[in-house]
């Protein structure tokens, strides 16, 4: 059985396991190695990097260099769900600044940032290239379009709910009260 924390990502140990049997440490794999541990992970730690630069015999410069280049790549932990505001001119005109500044003010974060709980990250996009629906949010790969403050908030709210019940379920099903693990079978 493998232990997911409360986001549903594995821990550091795990990952650095997936790296050793999943791939043969080719350079070749580094780009899939990356992926696979900030998947599993939710982001890539230094450590992992410098497993997967042991890994791969690398040099470490390397490595960092890579993820510094590809935006996919995250240096730091990220919420269990990215909210994605779209920036773009038709979403600009159509009031995503303000559904922006309402998400900010809402959740206490600046984009680029996580809420305190871990669940929700606040990111800008350029465009989604889904301009015939703007004002355009995503949250992690679902698309809503037509968008406004209070739709926002609700949505928010709900995901909150959603993410809290499912928790809960865990916990009870699984005899961990508190909801701080979740184990899948
Ligand atoms: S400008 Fe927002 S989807 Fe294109």
């Amino acid at each position: 059985m493998r232990a997911l924390d409360v986001k549903g990502f594995i821990g550091l140990e795990e990952a650095i396991e997936l790296i050793r049997s999943e791939f043969e440490g080719r350079p070749d794999e580094l780009i899939p190695m990356l992926q696979r541990v900030q998947n599993a992970i939710g982001y890539l730690p230094e450590e992992a990097l410098l497993e997967i630069a042991r890994a791969t015999r690398l040099p470490a410069a390397r490595i960092f260099g890579v993820v510094t280049f590809y935006a996919q790549f995250r240096l730091r932990p990220v919420g269990k769900y990215i909210i994605r505001v779209c920036r773009g001119t038709a979403c600009h005109v159509s009031g995503s600044a303000l559904i922006l500044q309402d998400i900010q003010n809402h959740l206490q974060v600046a984009p680029g940032q996580t809420t305190k709980d871990g669940l929700f990250t606040l990111e800008t996009v350029a465009c989604f290239g889904s301009c015939a629906l703007a004002p355009v949010v995503v949250v992690n790969d679902s698309v809503y379009g037509l968008m406004d403050s209070l739709k926002t908030r609700k949505l928010i709210e709900e995901i909150r709910e959603k993410h809290g019940a499912i928790v809960a379920r865990a916990g009870v099903e699984k005899g961990d009260r508190n909801g701080l693990r979740i184990f899948e079978g």
